[in-house]
């Protein structure tokens, strides 16, 4: 496996190795990037991924500081999961000069939910991700469905761009508790962290609940967001959408295909998770 930090140098390895299935990261891997990477390697192509904690996408009261730095441990992973190269930039890189080019994507579909909640999140994403099929110019990217509303956001960008790029989504890797694998895990404390499996608990209950159709959304929704701030948490929002648009369902769409998504704060700790159903 090669690793590799310039993008002159990327270009010519890729040259080389000819078109590619790509996962980009922010690195501090974990067992559900490794199986994108897994995932990528299903294509019989060469499986590139990047690492690039990309300031772009937080705020400035976020985590990009303390955001963990792991290059040579995630490349241990990399090459034990099968990836062939490491594109991993650093700031100056990929920012030579401020980003006054931005990717801006539909607000109906990146100024809800996440982008609500994160201003400007899904445009520093959109961005860097731009960047990065620019530089990678793979055939086919992968993207972790845990980030539920990012891997729409950017499948509706590869498709309004007309890229000819493929975007797969995988499926979330959870821990035998169920709490979905996230790098930001890393900062819970053990009562936290046995805490955090209510997340997904309670977007199973809603799911749940929806299913079965006794009572209405809102009042599903408002009895998780109780009962999770019940528990301590400082939840952002617990909700039912459509799966291809993240809109409200109507009556007429309540029998699916739907998604339930979450966010919330356990201590300092900010997670997101979602069930589709
Ligand atoms: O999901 C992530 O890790 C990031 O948002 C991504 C897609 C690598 C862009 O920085």
């Amino acid at each position: 496996m090669q690793t590799l930090h310039t993008i002159a140098e990327l270009r010519s390895a890729l040259a080389a190795a000819g078109p590619c299935a790509f996962v980009p990261t922010m690195g501090n891997l974990h067992e559900g990037h490794l199986a994108l990477i897994r995932q990528a390697g299903a294509h019989k192509l060469p499986v590139v991924a990047s690492i690039f904690v990309n300031r772009l996408q937080f705020a400035p009261h976020e985590d990009f500081d303390r955001y963990p730095r792991t290059l040579a441990q995630d490349c241990d992973k990399l090459q034990a999961a099968g990836c062939d190269l490491v594109f991993a930039p650093d700031e100056a890189e990929m920012y030579p000069q401020p980003q006054g080019y931005k990717v801006h994507p539909e607000p109906a579909l990146a100024d809800i939910l996440e982008g609500h909640f994160r201003p400007g999140f899904f445009v520093g994403v959109a961005t860097i991700v731009m960047k990065l099929f620019g530089c990678v110019q793979p055939r086919v990217a992968i993207f972790g469905k845990k980030d539920y509303q990012q891997l729409l956001v950017l499948r509706r960008l590869v498709s309004q761009f007309n890229l000819p790029i493929t975007v797969e989504g995988g499926e979330t890797t959870r821990a035998d508790d169920g709490l979905a694998l996230s790098s930001r895990n890393g900062y819970l404390d053990a009562a936290q962290r046995s805490e955090a499996v209510a997340l997904s608990r309670a977007l199973r209950a809603l799911a749940d609940g929806a299913r079965d159709g006794a009572q209405p959304l809102d009042v599903l929704e408002a009895q998780a967001l109780v009962e999770l701030t019940g528990r301590g948490w400082a939840p952002d929002y617990l909700t039912v959408r459509c799966r291809d648009t993240l809109l409200a369902p109507t009556d007429a769409q309540r029998g699916g295909p739907l998604v339930a998504l979450g966010a919330a704060r356990i201590g300092g700790t900010r997670l997101i998770d979602n069930l589709e159903f």
